[in-house]
Protein backbone atom coordinates (compact mmCIF):
# COMPACT_ATOMS: atom_id res chain seq x y z
CA UNK A 1 0.00 0.00 0.00
CA UNK A 2 1.56 3.54 -1.17
CA UNK A 3 1.46 6.25 1.85
CA UNK A 4 1.05 9.36 0.17
CA UNK A 5 4.36 11.57 -0.35
CA UNK A 6 5.78 14.23 1.94
CA UNK A 7 6.01 17.44 0.70
CA UNK A 8 8.62 17.83 -1.92
CA UNK A 9 8.58 14.01 -2.04
CA UNK A 10 11.28 13.24 0.07
CA UNK A 11 11.31 12.51 3.88
CA UNK A 12 14.09 14.29 5.32
CA UNK A 13 16.12 12.99 8.26
CA UNK A 14 19.36 15.47 9.07
CA UNK A 15 20.07 13.61 12.47
CA UNK A 16 22.84 12.44 12.96
CA UNK A 17 23.68 8.53 12.85
CA UNK A 18 25.82 7.95 16.41
CA UNK A 19 29.78 7.99 14.78
CA UNK A 20 28.88 11.60 13.16
CA UNK A 21 27.24 12.71 16.29
CA UNK A 22 30.86 11.37 18.20
CA UNK A 23 32.66 13.13 15.74
CA UNK A 24 30.53 16.85 16.11
CA UNK A 25 31.04 16.63 19.70
CA UNK A 26 34.53 15.85 19.69
CA UNK A 27 35.07 18.92 17.82
CA UNK A 28 32.33 21.28 19.51
CA UNK A 29 34.80 23.05 21.61
CA UNK A 30 36.53 24.95 19.27
CA UNK A 31 33.27 25.80 16.67
CA UNK A 32 31.26 29.17 17.55
CA UNK A 33 28.39 28.75 19.67
CA UNK A 34 25.05 30.30 19.34
CA UNK A 35 22.14 29.72 21.66
CA UNK A 36 19.09 28.72 21.14
CA UNK A 37 15.49 29.33 22.25
CA UNK A 38 12.49 27.31 22.57
CA UNK A 39 10.98 27.70 19.39
CA UNK A 40 14.47 27.37 17.98
CA UNK A 41 14.97 24.26 19.54
CA UNK A 42 11.77 22.80 18.47
CA UNK A 43 12.38 24.04 15.30
CA UNK A 44 15.35 22.36 14.40
CA UNK A 45 13.69 18.59 15.31
CA UNK A 46 10.95 19.51 13.54
CA UNK A 47 13.19 20.02 10.40
CA UNK A 48 15.27 17.31 11.80
CA UNK A 49 12.55 14.64 11.95
CA UNK A 50 10.97 15.66 8.41
CA UNK A 51 8.23 17.21 9.98
CA UNK A 52 8.92 20.27 7.82
CA UNK A 53 10.17 18.33 4.42
CA UNK A 54 11.71 19.67 2.25
CA UNK A 55 13.63 22.07 4.51
CA UNK A 56 16.81 20.51 5.81
CA UNK A 57 17.60 23.93 7.60
CA UNK A 58 16.90 27.13 8.29
CA UNK A 59 15.64 29.75 5.43
CA UNK A 60 18.45 31.05 3.15
CA UNK A 61 17.44 34.91 1.44
CA UNK A 62 16.20 33.52 -1.59
CA UNK A 63 13.22 31.25 0.16
CA UNK A 64 13.32 33.42 2.49
CA UNK A 65 12.20 36.09 0.68
CA UNK A 66 9.59 33.78 -1.51
CA UNK A 67 8.17 32.41 1.25
CA UNK A 68 7.06 36.20 2.67
CA UNK A 69 5.86 37.50 -0.64
CA UNK A 70 4.37 34.78 -2.36
CA UNK A 71 3.82 31.36 -0.12
CA UNK A 72 6.17 29.45 -1.92
CA UNK A 73 9.77 28.05 -1.85
CA UNK A 74 12.28 29.74 -4.41
CA UNK A 75 11.67 26.50 -6.11
CA UNK A 76 7.74 27.04 -6.08
CA UNK A 77 6.44 24.50 -4.10
CA UNK A 78 3.88 26.07 -1.54
CA UNK A 79 5.44 27.07 2.06
CA UNK A 80 3.79 29.83 4.00
CA UNK A 81 5.88 30.74 7.58
CA UNK A 82 9.26 31.27 7.37
CA UNK A 83 11.40 28.75 9.40
CA UNK A 84 14.51 31.43 9.99
CA UNK A 85 17.16 31.91 12.57
CA UNK A 86 17.57 34.98 13.86
CA UNK A 87 20.75 36.79 15.58
CA UNK A 88 22.34 39.56 16.88
CA UNK A 89 24.44 41.56 14.36
CA UNK A 90 27.29 41.24 16.78
CA UNK A 91 26.54 37.14 16.67
CA UNK A 92 26.51 37.48 12.78
CA UNK A 93 29.97 39.37 12.80
CA UNK A 94 31.75 36.76 14.19
CA UNK A 95 30.41 34.34 11.95
CA UNK A 96 30.99 33.33 8.13
CA UNK A 97 29.37 31.60 4.96
CA UNK A 98 31.20 27.79 5.31
CA UNK A 99 31.44 28.12 9.23
CA UNK A 100 30.11 24.69 11.73
CA UNK A 101 28.08 26.42 14.19
CA UNK A 102 27.28 24.65 17.20
CA UNK A 103 23.58 25.31 18.01
CA UNK A 104 23.52 25.09 21.57
CA UNK A 105 19.83 24.42 24.12
CA UNK A 106 20.11 25.46 27.53
CA UNK A 107 23.17 25.38 29.64
CA UNK A 108 25.10 25.05 26.59
CA UNK A 109 24.40 21.72 25.62
CA UNK A 110 24.71 20.84 21.89
CA UNK A 111 21.97 19.95 19.95
CA UNK A 112 23.05 20.63 16.24
CA UNK A 113 25.31 21.56 13.45
CA UNK A 114 24.66 24.81 11.19
CA UNK A 115 26.51 24.41 8.23
CA UNK A 116 26.28 28.18 7.73
CA UNK A 117 25.45 29.15 4.28
CA UNK A 118 24.51 32.89 4.18
CA UNK A 119 23.69 35.71 6.82
CA UNK A 120 21.25 38.64 5.14
CA UNK A 121 19.41 41.24 6.54
CA UNK A 122 15.50 41.06 6.52
CA UNK A 123 12.60 43.42 6.76
CA UNK A 124 10.61 42.85 9.91
CA UNK A 125 7.69 44.71 9.75
CA UNK A 126 7.17 43.13 5.73
CA UNK A 127 7.17 39.74 7.19
CA UNK A 128 4.89 40.77 10.15
CA UNK A 129 2.55 42.31 7.76
CA UNK A 130 2.69 39.87 4.94
CA UNK A 131 3.02 36.65 7.10
CA UNK A 132 0.78 37.34 10.20
CA UNK A 133 -1.17 40.47 8.42
CA UNK A 134 -0.88 43.06 10.98
CA UNK A 135 2.28 44.87 12.57
CA UNK A 136 0.08 45.39 15.88
CA UNK A 137 2.66 43.96 18.68
CA UNK A 138 -0.10 42.81 20.53
CA UNK A 139 -0.25 39.99 18.20
CA UNK A 140 2.14 36.94 19.53
CA UNK A 141 3.88 36.40 16.47
CA UNK A 142 4.70 39.74 15.50
CA UNK A 143 5.81 40.61 19.18
CA UNK A 144 8.32 37.32 18.49
CA UNK A 145 9.15 38.91 15.56
CA UNK A 146 10.24 42.16 16.59
CA UNK A 147 12.13 40.87 19.47
CA UNK A 148 13.96 38.86 17.67
CA UNK A 149 17.81 39.49 16.30
CA UNK A 150 18.48 41.28 12.90
CA UNK A 151 20.38 38.85 11.02
CA UNK A 152 19.02 35.86 9.89
CA UNK A 153 21.40 32.82 9.72
CA UNK A 154 20.78 30.51 6.46
CA UNK A 155 21.94 26.71 5.99
CA UNK A 156 21.37 22.92 5.94
CA UNK A 157 21.44 21.57 9.71
CA UNK A 158 23.16 18.17 11.36
CA UNK A 159 20.58 17.36 14.87
CA UNK A 160 22.77 15.89 17.92
CA UNK A 161 20.76 15.22 20.36
CA UNK A 162 17.00 15.00 19.96
CA UNK A 163 16.58 16.74 23.49
CA UNK A 164 13.72 14.85 24.21
CA UNK A 165 12.02 15.03 27.13
CA UNK A 166 10.06 12.55 28.77
CA UNK A 167 6.37 13.87 28.86
CA UNK A 168 4.21 12.46 26.18
CA UNK A 169 7.06 9.59 25.83
CA UNK A 170 4.15 7.22 24.63
CA UNK A 171 2.62 9.67 22.34
CA UNK A 172 5.87 10.81 20.17
CA UNK A 173 5.83 9.32 17.32
CA UNK A 174 8.06 10.55 14.16
CA UNK A 175 7.14 11.49 10.85
CA UNK A 176 8.46 7.96 9.54
CA UNK A 177 6.91 6.22 12.59
CA UNK A 178 3.32 7.48 11.82
CA UNK A 179 3.62 6.59 8.19
CA UNK A 180 4.40 2.69 8.93
CA UNK A 181 1.51 2.85 12.03
CA UNK A 182 -0.92 3.83 9.67
CA UNK A 183 0.37 1.61 6.94
CA UNK A 184 0.02 -1.25 9.92
CA UNK A 185 -3.66 -0.03 10.61
CA UNK A 186 -4.34 -0.42 6.72
CA UNK A 187 -5.53 3.19 6.80
CA UNK A 188 -5.43 4.42 3.44
CA UNK A 189 -6.93 7.63 4.11
CA UNK A 190 -6.31 9.03 7.58
CA UNK A 191 -7.29 12.99 8.61
CA UNK A 192 -5.06 15.12 10.65
CA UNK A 193 -6.40 17.31 13.80
CA UNK A 194 -4.34 20.29 14.68
CA UNK A 195 -5.06 21.89 18.47
CA UNK A 196 -3.57 24.00 21.07
CA UNK A 197 -6.93 24.21 23.33
CA UNK A 198 -8.43 21.77 25.63
CA UNK A 199 -10.75 19.51 23.59
CA UNK A 200 -14.54 20.71 23.97
CA UNK A 201 -17.54 19.41 21.92
CA UNK A 202 -17.62 21.14 19.23
CA UNK A 203 -13.79 20.00 18.54
CA UNK A 204 -15.20 16.07 19.19
CA UNK A 205 -18.42 16.74 16.73
CA UNK A 206 -15.53 17.96 13.74
CA UNK A 207 -13.22 15.43 14.48
CA UNK A 208 -16.38 12.35 14.15
CA UNK A 209 -17.63 13.92 11.25
CA UNK A 210 -14.28 14.21 9.46
CA UNK A 211 -13.68 10.22 10.54
CA UNK A 212 -17.01 9.27 9.06
CA UNK A 213 -15.91 9.93 5.40
CA UNK A 214 -11.57 8.88 6.53
CA UNK A 215 -10.06 5.34 7.64
CA UNK A 216 -8.22 6.65 11.00
CA UNK A 217 -8.04 10.07 13.06
CA UNK A 218 -4.58 11.04 13.71
CA UNK A 219 -5.22 13.43 16.59
CA UNK A 220 -2.21 15.81 16.61
CA UNK A 221 -1.98 18.19 19.59
CA UNK A 222 0.43 20.42 19.15
CA UNK A 223 2.53 20.79 22.40
CA UNK A 224 5.77 23.26 21.72
CA UNK A 225 5.45 27.16 22.85
CA UNK A 226 2.19 28.66 23.19
CA UNK A 227 1.25 31.44 24.33
CA UNK A 228 1.66 32.15 28.29
CA UNK A 229 -2.61 32.03 28.69
CA UNK A 230 -3.04 29.01 26.62
CA UNK A 231 -3.58 25.99 28.97
CA UNK A 232 -0.41 23.58 29.55
CA UNK A 233 0.15 20.38 27.05
CA UNK A 234 0.15 18.09 29.62
CA UNK A 235 -3.17 19.20 31.15
CA UNK A 236 -4.61 18.99 27.42
CA UNK A 237 -3.33 15.48 27.04
CA UNK A 238 -4.81 14.46 29.96
CA UNK A 239 -7.97 15.60 28.75
CA UNK A 240 -7.74 14.02 25.50
CA UNK A 241 -7.07 10.16 26.78
CA UNK A 242 -10.28 10.37 29.22
CA UNK A 243 -12.04 11.46 26.11
CA UNK A 244 -10.40 8.54 23.83
CA UNK A 245 -11.18 5.91 26.87
CA UNK A 246 -14.82 7.27 27.03
CA UNK A 247 -16.10 8.36 23.70
CA UNK A 248 -13.62 7.28 21.01
CA UNK A 249 -13.17 4.06 19.01
CA UNK A 250 -10.08 2.91 19.99
CA UNK A 251 -8.94 1.31 16.65
CA UNK A 252 -9.39 4.32 14.74
CA UNK A 253 -7.68 6.70 16.73
CA UNK A 254 -4.10 7.79 16.98
CA UNK A 255 -3.38 10.35 19.95
CA UNK A 256 0.31 11.84 19.17
CA UNK A 257 2.28 14.89 19.66
CA UNK A 258 3.25 17.87 17.47
CA UNK A 259 6.08 19.10 19.35
CA UNK A 260 5.84 22.37 17.34
CA UNK A 261 6.08 25.71 18.19
CA UNK A 262 2.44 27.69 17.68
CA UNK A 263 3.09 30.98 15.70
CA UNK A 264 -0.51 32.30 15.44
CA UNK A 265 -0.65 33.42 12.09
CA UNK A 266 -4.04 32.39 11.36
CA UNK A 267 -4.90 31.52 7.58
CA UNK A 268 -0.97 31.08 6.62
CA UNK A 269 -0.54 29.01 9.79
CA UNK A 270 -3.35 26.51 8.49
CA UNK A 271 -1.26 25.84 5.64
CA UNK A 272 1.58 25.22 6.97
CA UNK A 273 -0.40 22.91 9.71
CA UNK A 274 -1.99 20.73 6.48
CA UNK A 275 1.84 20.54 5.10
CA UNK A 276 3.43 18.95 8.18
CA UNK A 277 0.22 16.47 8.68
CA UNK A 278 0.81 15.24 5.39
CA UNK A 279 4.55 15.11 6.43
CA UNK A 280 3.25 12.74 8.97
CA UNK A 281 1.15 10.83 6.73
CA UNK A 282 -2.62 12.65 7.03
CA UNK A 283 -4.15 12.68 3.39
CA UNK A 284 -6.75 14.89 5.00
CA UNK A 285 -6.77 17.86 7.26
CA UNK A 286 -9.15 19.80 9.53
CA UNK A 287 -9.47 23.62 8.95
CA UNK A 288 -12.50 24.91 11.07
CA UNK A 289 -13.47 28.65 12.47
CA UNK A 290 -10.33 30.64 13.25
CA UNK A 291 -7.71 28.14 12.87
CA UNK A 292 -4.40 28.80 14.64
CA UNK A 293 -5.84 32.58 14.89
CA UNK A 294 -5.17 34.70 18.02
CA UNK A 295 -7.83 37.80 19.06
CA UNK A 296 -9.84 39.62 16.26
CA UNK A 297 -6.61 39.38 13.99
CA UNK A 298 -8.22 37.07 11.42
CA UNK A 299 -11.73 36.69 9.46
CA UNK A 300 -13.26 33.37 10.92
CA UNK A 301 -12.71 31.48 7.65
CA UNK A 302 -9.89 33.30 6.24
CA UNK A 303 -8.27 30.00 7.15
CA UNK A 304 -10.74 28.22 4.65
CA UNK A 305 -10.40 31.02 1.44
CA UNK A 306 -6.62 30.56 1.59
CA UNK A 307 -6.62 27.35 0.30
CA UNK A 308 -8.32 28.91 -2.58
CA UNK A 309 -4.52 30.92 -3.80
CA UNK A 310 -2.82 26.64 -3.99
CA UNK A 311 -3.75 24.31 -6.66
CA UNK A 312 -4.76 21.58 -4.51
CA UNK A 313 -2.42 18.91 -6.34
CA UNK A 314 0.44 21.19 -4.73
CA UNK A 315 -0.67 20.98 -1.56
CA UNK A 316 -1.66 17.33 -2.38
CA UNK A 317 -3.73 17.17 1.40
CA UNK A 318 -7.41 17.52 1.38
CA UNK A 319 -8.50 19.92 3.58
CA UNK A 320 -11.55 19.03 5.62
CA UNK A 321 -13.65 23.02 6.24
CA UNK A 322 -15.97 23.35 8.43
CA UNK A 323 -18.09 25.67 9.87
CA UNK A 324 -18.65 27.26 13.34
CA UNK A 325 -19.93 24.20 15.15
CA UNK A 326 -22.30 24.35 18.68
CA UNK A 327 -24.83 22.07 20.44
CA UNK A 328 -28.08 23.12 19.52
CA UNK A 329 -31.17 22.35 21.47
CA UNK A 330 -33.57 22.05 19.05
CA UNK A 331 -31.61 20.09 16.75
CA UNK A 332 -31.29 17.99 19.70
CA UNK A 333 -27.49 17.38 19.06
CA UNK A 334 -24.25 18.74 17.68
CA UNK A 335 -24.33 21.17 14.40
CA UNK A 336 -22.84 24.29 12.58
CA UNK A 337 -24.23 27.29 11.16
CA UNK A 338 -24.05 25.15 7.73
CA UNK A 339 -26.85 22.40 8.81
CA UNK A 340 -28.98 24.27 11.62
CA UNK A 341 -31.94 26.40 10.59
CA UNK A 342 -32.19 27.94 13.79
CA UNK A 343 -31.97 30.88 15.62
CA UNK A 344 -29.03 31.40 17.95
CA UNK A 345 -30.90 31.50 21.07
CA UNK A 346 -31.02 27.58 21.13
CA UNK A 347 -27.21 27.50 20.39
CA UNK A 348 -24.70 26.79 23.94
CA UNK A 349 -21.56 28.19 22.90
CA UNK A 350 -19.41 29.60 25.22
CA UNK A 351 -16.87 31.98 24.66
CA UNK A 352 -13.09 30.98 25.97
CA UNK A 353 -13.11 33.68 28.41
CA UNK A 354 -16.57 33.04 29.73
CA UNK A 355 -15.54 29.21 29.95
CA UNK A 356 -12.18 30.18 31.94
CA UNK A 357 -14.17 31.83 34.17
CA UNK A 358 -16.44 29.15 35.11
CA UNK A 359 -13.55 26.44 35.24
CA UNK A 360 -11.97 28.87 37.85
CA UNK A 361 -14.84 29.20 40.11
CA UNK A 362 -14.82 25.37 39.96
CA UNK A 363 -18.09 25.37 38.03
CA UNK A 364 -18.64 22.24 35.24
CA UNK A 365 -19.89 23.75 31.97
CA UNK A 366 -22.72 22.42 30.41
CA UNK A 367 -22.27 19.29 29.37
CA UNK A 368 -23.34 20.43 25.66
CA UNK A 369 -19.91 22.55 25.74
CA UNK A 370 -17.72 20.26 27.38
CA UNK A 371 -17.47 16.85 28.74
CA UNK A 372 -17.95 16.36 31.99
CA UNK A 373 -14.42 14.58 32.60
CA UNK A 374 -12.67 16.77 30.93
CA UNK A 375 -13.97 19.76 32.55
CA UNK A 376 -13.10 18.41 36.07
CA UNK A 377 -9.15 18.43 34.73
CA UNK A 378 -9.14 21.71 34.08
CA UNK A 379 -10.83 22.34 37.23
CA UNK A 380 -8.12 20.58 39.15
CA UNK A 381 -5.58 22.03 36.96
CA UNK A 382 -6.92 25.86 37.72
CA UNK A 383 -6.60 24.64 41.43
CA UNK A 384 -2.97 23.50 40.83
CA UNK A 385 -3.85 20.16 41.29
CA UNK A 386 -1.76 17.77 39.23
CA UNK A 387 -4.59 15.50 38.45
S1 LIG B 1 -5.86 26.15 16.90
O1 LIG B 1 -5.06 27.36 17.17
O2 LIG B 1 -5.10 24.93 17.06
O3 LIG B 1 -6.55 26.26 15.59
P1 LIG B 1 -8.03 25.13 18.56
O4 LIG B 1 -7.33 24.09 19.32
O5 LIG B 1 -9.10 25.87 19.31
O6 LIG B 1 -7.00 26.23 18.03
O7 LIG B 1 -8.73 24.57 17.26
C1 LIG B 1 -8.44 23.33 16.70
C2 LIG B 1 -9.22 23.15 15.39
O8 LIG B 1 -10.64 23.15 15.68
C3 LIG B 1 -9.01 24.26 14.37
O9 LIG B 1 -9.10 23.73 13.07
C4 LIG B 1 -10.20 25.21 14.65
O10 LIG B 1 -10.53 25.95 13.50
C5 LIG B 1 -11.30 24.20 14.98
N1 LIG B 1 -12.36 24.72 15.86
C6 LIG B 1 -12.25 25.08 17.17
N2 LIG B 1 -13.46 25.45 17.70
C7 LIG B 1 -14.36 25.35 16.68
C8 LIG B 1 -15.78 25.60 16.56
N3 LIG B 1 -16.54 25.97 17.58
N4 LIG B 1 -16.36 25.39 15.34
C9 LIG B 1 -15.62 24.96 14.28
N5 LIG B 1 -14.30 24.71 14.33
C10 LIG B 1 -13.66 24.89 15.51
Amino acid sequence: METIAAHGGRLVNRIADPKTKEGWLAKAQSLPIIQLNAREISDINMIAVGAFSPLEGFMGAQDYESVVERMRLANGLPWTIPITLAVTQDEAAALSAGDDVLLAACEGTPAAVLHLQEKFHFDKEKEADRVYRTTDLSHPGVKYLMDSGDILLGGKITLLDRLQSTDFIENQLDPAESRQLFHKLGWKRVVGFQTRNPVHRAHEYIQKCALEAVDGLFLHPLVGETKSDDIPADVRMRCYKVLLDNYYPKDRVVLAILPAAMRYAGPREAIFHAIIRKNYGCTHFIVGRDHAGVGKFYGSFDAHYIFDEFDPDELAITPLFFDYTFYCRQCGGMASYKTCPHDSANHVSLSGTKVREMLGAGEIPPVEFSRPEVARILIDAMKGKSG
